[in-house]
Protein backbone atom coordinates (compact mmCIF):
# COMPACT_ATOMS: atom_id res chain seq x y z
CA UNK A 1 0.00 0.00 0.00
CA UNK A 2 0.95 3.53 -1.10
CA UNK A 3 2.03 5.54 1.90
CA UNK A 4 0.45 8.29 0.23
CA UNK A 5 -3.61 8.77 0.56
CA UNK A 6 -5.78 11.48 -0.67
CA UNK A 7 -9.15 11.19 0.71
CA UNK A 8 -11.92 13.63 -0.89
CA UNK A 9 -14.15 14.63 2.39
CA UNK A 10 -15.67 17.32 0.16
CA UNK A 11 -17.38 15.91 -2.80
CA UNK A 12 -16.91 17.66 -6.06
CA UNK A 13 -20.80 18.25 -6.43
CA UNK A 14 -21.19 19.77 -3.10
CA UNK A 15 -17.89 21.95 -3.68
CA UNK A 16 -20.02 22.94 -6.99
CA UNK A 17 -23.22 23.74 -4.96
CA UNK A 18 -21.25 25.58 -2.34
CA UNK A 19 -19.48 27.76 -4.51
CA UNK A 20 -22.85 28.82 -6.32
CA UNK A 21 -24.13 29.36 -2.94
CA UNK A 22 -21.58 31.85 -2.34
CA UNK A 23 -21.28 33.61 -5.83
CA UNK A 24 -25.16 34.18 -5.47
CA UNK A 25 -25.04 35.28 -1.68
CA UNK A 26 -22.02 37.14 -2.23
CA UNK A 27 -22.61 39.49 -4.99
CA UNK A 28 -25.99 39.96 -4.41
CA UNK A 29 -25.06 41.22 -0.90
CA UNK A 30 -24.34 44.89 -0.17
CA UNK A 31 -21.38 45.28 -0.16
CA UNK A 32 -20.53 42.58 -2.29
CA UNK A 33 -18.07 39.79 -0.96
CA UNK A 34 -16.40 36.60 -2.40
CA UNK A 35 -15.26 34.18 0.06
CA UNK A 36 -11.88 33.57 0.17
CA UNK A 37 -11.24 29.97 -0.27
CA UNK A 38 -12.27 30.08 -3.92
CA UNK A 39 -8.78 31.65 -4.59
CA UNK A 40 -7.18 28.59 -4.62
CA UNK A 41 -7.48 26.85 -7.89
CA UNK A 42 -4.30 24.96 -9.41
CA UNK A 43 -3.53 28.77 -10.82
CA UNK A 44 -4.37 30.70 -7.29
CA UNK A 45 -2.31 27.95 -5.39
CA UNK A 46 0.76 28.63 -7.44
CA UNK A 47 0.06 32.47 -7.55
CA UNK A 48 0.15 32.28 -3.97
CA UNK A 49 3.49 30.32 -3.80
CA UNK A 50 5.09 33.38 -5.69
CA UNK A 51 3.81 35.52 -3.01
CA UNK A 52 5.47 33.64 -0.39
CA UNK A 53 8.56 34.38 -2.21
CA UNK A 54 7.85 38.58 -2.94
CA UNK A 55 10.25 40.76 -1.30
CA UNK A 56 6.83 42.59 0.64
CA UNK A 57 5.49 39.75 1.84
CA UNK A 58 7.17 39.12 5.09
CA UNK A 59 4.70 36.81 6.95
CA UNK A 60 5.99 33.04 5.44
CA UNK A 61 10.10 33.97 6.10
CA UNK A 62 8.80 35.32 9.53
CA UNK A 63 6.98 32.30 10.29
CA UNK A 64 9.60 29.84 8.72
CA UNK A 65 12.53 31.84 11.03
CA UNK A 66 10.37 30.82 14.17
CA UNK A 67 9.96 27.05 13.05
CA UNK A 68 13.58 26.93 12.27
CA UNK A 69 14.71 28.45 15.63
CA UNK A 70 11.89 26.68 17.65
CA UNK A 71 10.74 23.21 16.39
CA UNK A 72 13.01 21.79 18.49
CA UNK A 73 11.06 23.43 21.64
CA UNK A 74 7.67 22.78 19.77
CA UNK A 75 8.37 18.80 19.53
CA UNK A 76 9.61 19.24 23.21
CA UNK A 77 6.23 20.61 24.00
CA UNK A 78 4.43 18.25 22.22
CA UNK A 79 5.91 14.75 21.11
CA UNK A 80 3.03 14.30 18.30
CA UNK A 81 2.17 10.76 16.88
CA UNK A 82 -0.01 12.71 14.07
CA UNK A 83 0.59 16.13 13.10
CA UNK A 84 -2.62 17.17 11.51
CA UNK A 85 -2.24 20.58 9.64
CA UNK A 86 -5.20 22.84 8.12
CA UNK A 87 -4.41 24.84 4.93
CA UNK A 88 -1.69 23.39 4.50
CA UNK A 89 -0.89 24.01 0.90
CA UNK A 90 3.09 23.63 -0.51
CA UNK A 91 3.71 22.23 3.35
CA UNK A 92 6.98 23.78 3.31
CA UNK A 93 7.81 25.31 6.44
CA UNK A 94 5.94 22.02 7.87
CA UNK A 95 9.29 20.07 7.19
CA UNK A 96 10.62 21.87 10.23
CA UNK A 97 8.29 20.31 12.05
CA UNK A 98 8.49 16.77 10.22
CA UNK A 99 11.86 16.98 10.97
CA UNK A 100 11.66 17.61 14.94
CA UNK A 101 8.75 15.47 15.65
CA UNK A 102 11.01 12.64 16.49
CA UNK A 103 7.35 10.14 17.32
CA UNK A 104 6.33 11.60 14.13
CA UNK A 105 4.11 8.52 12.07
CA UNK A 106 0.99 10.18 9.93
CA UNK A 107 1.02 13.77 8.54
CA UNK A 108 -2.35 14.76 7.51
CA UNK A 109 -2.58 18.27 5.52
CA UNK A 110 -6.04 19.18 4.86
CA UNK A 111 -6.83 21.70 2.01
CA UNK A 112 -9.24 22.66 -0.63
CA UNK A 113 -6.31 22.34 -3.14
CA UNK A 114 -6.51 19.52 -4.52
CA UNK A 115 -3.14 20.34 -6.80
CA UNK A 116 -1.61 21.33 -3.99
CA UNK A 117 -2.25 18.67 -1.82
CA UNK A 118 -0.85 16.17 -4.30
CA UNK A 119 2.34 17.52 -4.90
CA UNK A 120 2.84 18.55 -1.39
CA UNK A 121 2.15 14.85 -0.61
CA UNK A 122 4.11 13.45 -3.22
CA UNK A 123 7.10 14.83 -2.52
CA UNK A 124 6.76 14.40 1.37
CA UNK A 125 6.61 10.83 1.04
CA UNK A 126 9.42 10.80 -1.54
CA UNK A 127 11.93 12.78 0.63
CA UNK A 128 10.17 11.13 4.47
CA UNK A 129 10.41 7.23 3.67
CA UNK A 130 7.98 5.79 6.46
CA UNK A 131 6.36 8.58 6.69
CA UNK A 132 2.79 7.97 6.37
CA UNK A 133 0.73 10.95 4.50
CA UNK A 134 -3.02 10.89 4.57
CA UNK A 135 -4.11 13.91 2.80
CA UNK A 136 -7.57 15.30 3.36
CA UNK A 137 -8.97 17.46 0.71
CA UNK A 138 -11.72 19.09 3.04
CA UNK A 139 -12.88 22.54 4.01
CA UNK A 140 -11.63 23.78 7.48
CA UNK A 141 -14.68 25.77 7.84
CA UNK A 142 -17.50 23.31 7.78
CA UNK A 143 -17.18 19.64 9.46
CA UNK A 144 -14.09 17.99 9.57
CA UNK A 145 -13.61 14.32 10.75
CA UNK A 146 -10.21 13.56 11.29
CA UNK A 147 -8.94 9.80 10.43
CA UNK A 148 -7.87 7.46 13.64
CA UNK A 149 -4.65 8.13 13.90
CA UNK A 150 -2.20 7.66 17.55
CA UNK A 151 -1.66 10.03 19.35
CA UNK A 152 -0.80 12.86 20.91
CA UNK A 153 -1.71 15.08 17.91
CA UNK A 154 -0.47 17.86 17.24
CA UNK A 155 -3.09 20.25 14.76
CA UNK A 156 -1.39 23.21 13.05
CA UNK A 157 -2.67 26.02 11.35
CA UNK A 158 0.13 27.70 9.89
CA UNK A 159 0.75 30.92 7.29
CA UNK A 160 -1.94 33.76 9.23
CA UNK A 161 -4.85 31.99 7.69
CA UNK A 162 -6.53 32.52 10.76
CA UNK A 163 -6.85 35.63 10.11
CA UNK A 164 -8.45 35.09 6.94
CA UNK A 165 -11.99 34.23 8.83
CA UNK A 166 -14.35 37.13 10.50
CA UNK A 167 -14.32 36.94 13.95
CA UNK A 168 -17.28 35.47 14.17
CA UNK A 169 -15.97 32.76 11.99
CA UNK A 170 -13.10 32.44 13.82
CA UNK A 171 -14.85 31.90 17.06
CA UNK A 172 -16.74 29.19 15.59
CA UNK A 173 -13.62 27.59 13.77
CA UNK A 174 -11.52 27.75 16.83
CA UNK A 175 -14.15 26.31 18.97
CA UNK A 176 -14.53 22.97 16.46
CA UNK A 177 -11.23 22.92 16.86
CA UNK A 178 -10.89 22.77 20.55
CA UNK A 179 -13.68 19.71 19.94
CA UNK A 180 -11.32 18.00 17.75
CA UNK A 181 -8.64 17.51 20.24
CA UNK A 182 -7.96 15.44 23.16
CA UNK A 183 -6.58 16.17 26.40
CA UNK A 184 -2.64 16.22 25.76
CA UNK A 185 -2.95 17.09 22.04
CA UNK A 186 -2.43 21.02 20.85
CA UNK A 187 -2.89 23.60 18.70
CA UNK A 188 0.06 25.09 16.84
CA UNK A 189 -1.20 28.51 15.37
CA UNK A 190 0.20 31.20 13.06
CA UNK A 191 -0.85 34.76 13.77
CA UNK A 192 0.52 37.58 12.14
CA UNK A 193 1.44 41.02 14.11
CA UNK A 194 -0.14 44.26 14.08
CA UNK A 195 2.81 46.42 12.79
CA UNK A 196 3.54 49.21 10.59
CA UNK A 197 0.67 50.75 8.32
CA UNK A 198 2.68 50.91 5.15
CA UNK A 199 4.84 47.16 5.81
CA UNK A 200 1.05 45.20 6.05
CA UNK A 201 0.39 47.35 3.05
CA UNK A 202 3.19 46.58 0.94
CA UNK A 203 2.77 43.23 1.78
CA UNK A 204 -0.80 42.92 0.27
CA UNK A 205 0.13 45.12 -2.47
CA UNK A 206 3.23 44.24 -3.89
CA UNK A 207 5.57 45.85 -7.05
CA UNK A 208 5.68 43.27 -9.27
CA UNK A 209 1.60 43.13 -9.03
CA UNK A 210 1.47 39.04 -8.29
CA UNK A 211 -0.86 39.43 -5.49
CA UNK A 212 -3.05 41.50 -7.83
CA UNK A 213 -2.74 38.73 -10.16
CA UNK A 214 -3.70 36.68 -7.05
CA UNK A 215 -6.88 38.11 -6.12
CA UNK A 216 -8.53 38.86 -9.54
CA UNK A 217 -7.71 34.72 -10.12
CA UNK A 218 -11.23 34.50 -7.62
CA UNK A 219 -12.86 36.23 -10.73
CA UNK A 220 -11.13 33.63 -13.17
CA UNK A 221 -12.69 30.86 -10.86
CA UNK A 222 -15.84 32.05 -11.37
CA UNK A 223 -15.76 32.56 -14.88
CA UNK A 224 -14.36 29.00 -15.35
CA UNK A 225 -16.88 27.48 -12.89
CA UNK A 226 -20.03 29.09 -13.60
CA UNK A 227 -19.59 30.77 -17.23
CA UNK A 228 -19.72 34.29 -16.04
CA UNK A 229 -18.19 36.94 -17.74
CA UNK A 230 -15.98 38.98 -15.77
CA UNK A 231 -13.09 40.87 -17.55
CA UNK A 232 -10.37 40.61 -14.84
CA UNK A 233 -8.81 44.05 -16.21
CA UNK A 234 -11.78 46.15 -15.62
CA UNK A 235 -11.04 45.63 -12.57
CA UNK A 236 -8.64 46.97 -10.01
CA UNK A 237 -6.97 45.30 -6.71
CA UNK A 238 -7.11 47.75 -3.53
CA UNK A 239 -5.17 46.37 -0.23
CA UNK A 240 -5.91 48.97 2.75
CA UNK A 241 -5.83 49.15 6.28
CA UNK A 242 -8.65 48.90 8.92
CA UNK A 243 -6.96 50.53 11.89
CA UNK A 244 -10.37 49.58 13.75
CA UNK A 245 -10.48 45.82 13.09
CA UNK A 246 -7.15 46.00 12.72
CA UNK A 247 -7.32 44.23 9.78
CA UNK A 248 -6.03 44.27 5.87
CA UNK A 249 -8.67 44.58 3.64
CA UNK A 250 -8.61 43.25 -0.20
CA UNK A 251 -10.70 44.42 -2.61
CA UNK A 252 -11.56 44.78 -6.52
CA UNK A 253 -12.90 47.78 -7.36
CA UNK A 254 -14.78 48.13 -10.52
CA UNK A 255 -13.18 51.03 -13.11
CA UNK A 256 -16.54 51.45 -14.71
CA UNK A 257 -20.01 51.03 -14.42
CA UNK A 258 -20.33 47.67 -16.03
CA UNK A 259 -23.14 44.56 -15.71
CA UNK A 260 -21.71 41.02 -14.75
CA UNK A 261 -23.63 37.92 -16.14
CA UNK A 262 -23.25 34.65 -14.50
CA UNK A 263 -25.26 32.02 -16.92
CA UNK A 264 -25.23 29.52 -14.02
CA UNK A 265 -27.01 31.32 -11.49
CA UNK A 266 -28.84 32.86 -14.26
CA UNK A 267 -27.48 36.20 -12.56
CA UNK A 268 -26.84 39.76 -14.00
CA UNK A 269 -24.72 41.67 -11.56
CA UNK A 270 -24.22 46.00 -12.17
CA UNK A 271 -20.99 47.36 -10.70
CA UNK A 272 -21.64 51.46 -10.22
CA UNK A 273 -17.96 53.17 -11.39
CA UNK A 274 -15.70 52.62 -8.35
CA UNK A 275 -17.97 49.87 -7.18
CA UNK A 276 -15.78 48.07 -4.42
CA UNK A 277 -16.27 43.84 -4.11
CA UNK A 278 -14.13 42.63 -0.82
CA UNK A 279 -12.43 39.38 -1.37
CA UNK A 280 -10.34 38.72 1.63
CA UNK A 281 -9.51 39.98 5.33
CA UNK A 282 -6.57 39.28 6.90
CA UNK A 283 -6.54 39.81 10.50
CA UNK A 284 -3.65 41.18 12.16
CA UNK A 285 -3.52 40.13 15.85
CA UNK A 286 -1.78 41.21 19.42
CA UNK A 287 -0.76 38.46 21.63
CA UNK A 288 -3.77 39.45 24.67
CA UNK A 289 -6.44 39.14 21.56
CA UNK A 290 -4.86 35.62 20.20
CA UNK A 291 -4.33 34.27 24.18
CA UNK A 292 -8.22 35.60 24.86
CA UNK A 293 -9.87 33.99 21.48
CA UNK A 294 -7.87 30.80 22.38
CA UNK A 295 -9.98 30.69 26.19
CA UNK A 296 -13.01 31.49 24.74
CA UNK A 297 -12.59 28.43 22.67
CA UNK A 298 -11.49 26.56 25.78
CA UNK A 299 -7.77 26.49 24.54
CA UNK A 300 -5.03 27.73 26.94
CA UNK A 301 -2.53 29.32 25.48
CA UNK A 302 1.09 28.08 26.79
CA UNK A 303 3.99 28.78 24.50
CA UNK A 304 4.40 32.67 22.58
CA UNK A 305 6.89 32.96 20.39
CA UNK A 306 8.02 35.25 17.41
CA UNK A 307 10.56 36.09 14.93
CA UNK A 308 13.36 38.32 15.84
CA UNK A 309 11.70 41.43 14.88
CA UNK A 310 8.01 40.61 16.05
CA UNK A 311 6.46 40.59 12.79
CA UNK A 312 4.98 36.98 13.30
CA UNK A 313 4.05 34.95 16.13
CA UNK A 314 3.24 31.10 16.91
CA UNK A 315 1.36 29.67 19.84
CA UNK A 316 1.01 26.69 21.05
CA UNK A 317 -1.86 26.14 23.58
CA UNK A 318 -3.40 23.03 25.06
CA UNK A 319 -7.08 21.46 25.40
CA UNK A 320 -8.24 22.44 28.93
N1 LIG B 1 -0.05 26.98 5.11
C1 LIG B 1 0.53 27.48 3.87
C2 LIG B 1 -0.54 28.02 2.89
C3 LIG B 1 -1.30 29.22 3.36
S1 LIG B 1 -2.40 29.88 2.10
C4 LIG B 1 1.52 28.57 4.20
O1 LIG B 1 1.62 28.96 5.35
O2 LIG B 1 2.22 29.03 3.28
C5 LIG B 1 -3.95 29.25 2.68
C6 LIG B 1 -4.16 27.77 2.34
O3 LIG B 1 -5.40 27.38 2.91
C7 LIG B 1 -4.25 27.48 0.84
O4 LIG B 1 -3.50 26.33 0.53
C8 LIG B 1 -5.75 27.25 0.61
O5 LIG B 1 -6.01 26.34 -0.45
C9 LIG B 1 -6.21 26.73 1.95
N2 LIG B 1 -7.60 27.07 2.28
C10 LIG B 1 -8.18 28.29 2.24
N3 LIG B 1 -9.46 28.22 2.69
C11 LIG B 1 -9.67 26.91 3.01
C12 LIG B 1 -10.79 26.20 3.55
N4 LIG B 1 -11.94 26.82 3.81
N5 LIG B 1 -10.65 24.87 3.77
C13 LIG B 1 -9.48 24.23 3.50
N6 LIG B 1 -8.39 24.85 2.99
C14 LIG B 1 -8.49 26.17 2.75
N1 LIG C 1 -3.19 33.81 4.69
C1 LIG C 1 -2.58 34.76 3.77
C2 LIG C 1 -2.54 36.12 4.45
O1 LIG C 1 -3.54 36.57 4.97
C3 LIG C 1 -3.34 34.78 2.48
C4 LIG C 1 -2.96 35.87 1.52
C5 LIG C 1 -1.77 36.44 1.33
C6 LIG C 1 -3.83 36.53 0.63
N2 LIG C 1 -1.83 37.41 0.36
C7 LIG C 1 -3.07 37.46 -0.08
C8 LIG C 1 -5.15 36.42 0.36
C9 LIG C 1 -3.65 38.26 -1.05
C10 LIG C 1 -5.72 37.20 -0.62
C11 LIG C 1 -4.98 38.14 -1.31
O2 LIG C 1 -1.49 36.73 4.48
Amino acid sequence: MSPFHLTRILPEDAMAAALRADVRGGLTADPKTLPPKWFYDAHGSELFERITALPEYYPTRAEREILADRSGEIAAALPARTLVELGSGSSEKTRYLIDALTSLRTYVPVDVSDSALRQAGQALVAERPGLDVHALIADFTSDLTLPDTPGPRLLAFLGGTVGNLLPAERAEFLARVRALLSPGDALLLGTDLVKDENVLVRAYDDAAGVTARFNKNVLAVVNRELGADFEPEAFEHVALWDPAEEWIEMRLRSRTAQTVKVPALDLAVDFAAGEELRTEVSAKFREERVAAELAAAGLDLAHWWTDRQTRFALSLSTVR
